[in-house]
């Protein structure tokens, strides 16, 4: 079974025992139970991990260290309860340099249910204000990848839900353990921490130690509490030099370690075309970020929080003029019941989104009001009754409703009998969030026309060249977050991005569903007035270029909300000869509806290193892919830039900042700029 299948996720069954938790599936418990916790179970993870993995002594001499990409990364086997991880962060937030982030990696595969994470934190004394700001941000326990920041970015956890081994090597740069960590830093420490290797010997596989290996290089350390000799000569198979230390209380040993030696040298079984053959460039941190919407800010915000000297370009004087200039966006739900790599992609997407635009909400920008879809027809009746069931588990995340609770929830008499609300999803102003990016992270925003970009051998650095032929502006890192108008420089040319039209209207006060209190989605979208105008949409207008609005998308928007359901059609009051205010641009969609984020491929180059692949698609080519160095992309968001646009941006800055990825290799190579290149040589269409 897929390890993003939705049914391989239950949560722990716990009970308590000695008042400690016990989980009743592995039969053991999850940390040691004696009175009272603060003088057993927390000085034992200080003794087990901290101590024998040295994090004090690393941390507080983190500044000292040569060139790094300022991220401390931890990985952990079993997240449990998050002792672990709490008692390191504790320790990080008193120790390490203000600038340096501790990225935690935790795989776990029967994840505790919230409210039992609350029982056990509500019997513990310490980490009152990180574990409630975890429990704030607890993801809905589906499958797969969370990313949640906690501490004002200083902490990134990155809660892998699913088997361990399947995990782990998901996140991996390749299968090939030997290209598996590939130009990506390694993990600098490792928590191994199953249940007793006789209950759980899943976790103390060869397969996860192998997988362990290919993450961790010469400075990796490891520290677990058991003993067992299969656990230290698997470790040891796969080059760790292991130690047997005095166990914690009553236990007699425990172990701890270094890596010593590379993981092997497996022959490439898969053609490498996404990773790049040529060494990153050093540590020079400055980078521009061509494009102020959603895109390019988020992407900004994201370099900035790992130390880059970030300037955003773009050709308005202010952010967000055009995809994302709307005043109310959605956060849109694309849920489905298959589970390939879009609506995995999506899943992912759009609860991260939740949490990144919480604080915005917070502060009073948009509404978390919730998003209803009701069908428009009798294929998005049965689509919605199969994603129903598909998460029938996962209420906050997303609940069938009947009539009542319909009416109930949006606040008009509507007639749908049936639909999905999105209760923790609803609308943002994308001006303000984009204005408050930047300023949080005080990014300065220069405005220019950029026509060309070119690579300064000399001072490897991208030159920006406006109209006039003037050099804007230079830095070691681009990224081009210009939607559709990637294809105007001729190293993006190659990316299928279209140009597609949409207009939204907005209905005043008057004609407006006023008492509407989420956000509607059907056919097109309608959200809660704001401002004394409602924003409903959008058309699409393949082959229209023009930013002026145009009667018949109104009406064509106004039809859409009236047809989604005729409740609708009596809370918007208005005539046909009724004229209204509006806004048109465009979005910079892709054909298979995935957003495009990643290194710039050379194109031509990889025409003919991968030439082999229009003959025979399945052949193996035996060479990495040819990038222009230090030149990335985000783009092509489509119709849901704000939901897609905080994952896309975290996996750039981390791409870029050389960290380990915080997705699946899967999903990445689905979003991958290289990918259609590939696609289109295997269909002989290049
Ligand atoms: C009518 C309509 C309704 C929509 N509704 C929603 C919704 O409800 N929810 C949702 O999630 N999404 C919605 N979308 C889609 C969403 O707007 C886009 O996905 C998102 O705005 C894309 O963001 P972006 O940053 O990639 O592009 P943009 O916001 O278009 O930003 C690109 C920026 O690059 C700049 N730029 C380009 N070339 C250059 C150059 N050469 N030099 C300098 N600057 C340059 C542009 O000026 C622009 O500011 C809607 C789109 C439309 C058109
Ligand atoms: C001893 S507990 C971990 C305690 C935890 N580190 C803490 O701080 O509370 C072991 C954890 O490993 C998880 N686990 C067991 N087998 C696993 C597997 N194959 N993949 C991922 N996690 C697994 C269990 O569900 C359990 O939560």
């Amino acid at each position: 079974m897929a390890n993003s299948d939705l049914s391989c996720i239950k949560t722990a069954t716990i009970e308590w025992r000695d008042n400690a938790p016990f989980c009743t599936e592995f039969d053991d418990f999850y940390y040691r139970s004696k009175q009272p916790f603060s003088e057993h179970g927390l000085k034992e993870t200080d003794y087990l991990f901290i101590q024998q993995n040295n994090l004090s002594s690393r941390w507080q001499g983190l500044d000292s260290l040569p060139s790094q990409n300022k991220t401390f990364s931890i990985g952990e086997t079993g997240f449990g309860t998050g002792l672990n991880f709490l008692t390191a962060c504790d320790l990080w937030l008193k120790t390490a340099p203000r600038d340096w982030r501790l990225k935690f990696i935790s795989t776990e595969i029967r994840p505790l249910s919230a409210d039992d994470l609350q029982a056990i934190y509500a019997s513990w004394s310490v980490f009152s204000d990180l574990s409630k700001e975890l429990l704030e941000k607890y993801p809905i326990l589906t499958p797969g990848v969370h990313l949640i920041e906690l501490a004002q970015g200083r902490i990134q956890l990155i809660l892998m839900l699913g088997d361990a081994n399947q995990m782990l090597s998901s996140i991996a740069e390749s299968p090939d353990s030997a290209l598996a960590l590939h130009q990506k830093k390694a993990i600098d420490a490792w928590f191994l921490d199953g249940f007793t290797p006789a209950k759980n010997p899943e976790l103390w596989s060869d397969e996860i130690f192998n997988s362990i290996a290919s993450l961790s290089a010469e400075n990796t350390t490891f520290a677990t509490f058991t003993c067992a000799s299969a656990v230290r000569k698997g470790l040891s198979n796969v080059g760790f030099n292991t130690q047997k230390v005095s166990g914690f209380s009553d236990k007699r040993e425990s172990l701890k370690g270094q890596f010593e030696s590379q993981p092997l040298n497996t022959p490439a079984s898969v053609t490498h075309w996404f990773l790049d053959q040529q060494p990153k460039q050093s540590e020079r941190k400055t980078a521009i970020v061509l494009g102020a919407g959603i895109a390019g800010c988020t992407a900004a915000s994201a370099l900035a929080k790992r130390g880059y000297r970030v300037t955003v370009i773009d050709r308005h004087q202010t952010v967000a003029n055009e995809g994302s200039g709307n005043l109310q966006a959605v956060v849109y739900p694309k849920l489905s019941k298959q589970n390939d790599a879009l609506p995995r992609i999506n899943l992912t997407a759009m609860t991260m989104a939740s949490r990144f635009y919480k604080p915005y909400w917070d502060q009073g920008l948009g509404s978390q009001c919730g998003v209803l879809l009701l069908p428009d027809s009798e294929k998005s009746r049965t689509n919605l009754e199969q994603i129903a069931e598909r998460y029938a588990q996962h209420k906050r995340l997303v609940t069938a409703v009947d009539n009542s609770q319909i009416c109930h929830l949006s606040g008009l008499s509507l007639q749908a009998q049936q639909g999905l609300f999105f209760p923790q999803l609803g609308w943002l102003p994308p001006q303000a969030v984009c204005q408050q990016l930047l300023k949080e992270q005080c990014i300065p925003l220069a405005s220019a026309d950029i026509k060309k970009i070119h690579r300064c051998t000399d001072s490897q650095q991208w030159r920006l060249i406006d109209e006039s032929d003037n050099a804007i502006a230079s830095a070691d890192i681009l990224v081009l977050a210009t939607a559709y108008e990637c294809q105007q420089f001729p190293q993006t040319e190659f990316l299928s991005v279209n140009q597609l039209r949409g207009q939204v209207t907005h209905l005043p006060q008057q004609q407006a569903a006023s008492n509407l209190k989420t956000v509607i989605c059907g056919k097109g979208y309608i959200a809660p007035i704001t401002n004394g105008l409602q924003s409903c949409g959008a058309s699409y207008n393949k082959g229209v270029i023009s930013k002026q609005t145009r009667a018949e998308d109104h009406s064509a928007n106004l039809h859409m909300m009236q047809n989604t359901d005729p409740g609708l059609a009596e809370a918007i009051q208005y005539s046909e000869k009724d004229s209204f205010d509006g806004r048109a641009n465009y979005r910079g969609t892709t054909n298979d509806y995935l957003p495009i984020v990643g290194p710039v491929p050379n194109a031509e180059l990889f025409k003919q290193q991968y030439d082999a692949l229009r003959r025979d698609a399945t052949t193996t080519v035996d060479s990495l892919g040819n990038y222009f160095p230090n030149l990335y992309i985000h783009c092509g968001l489509g119709s849901r830039g704000l939901s897609y646009a905080p994952l896309t941006a975290e996996l750039l800055a981390a791409e870029i900042n050389r960290e380990i990825s915080p997705l699946e290799r899967e999903l990445r190579l689905a979003m991958h700029p290289a990918r259609f290149l590939i696609r289109d040589l295997k269909r002989h269409k290049i």
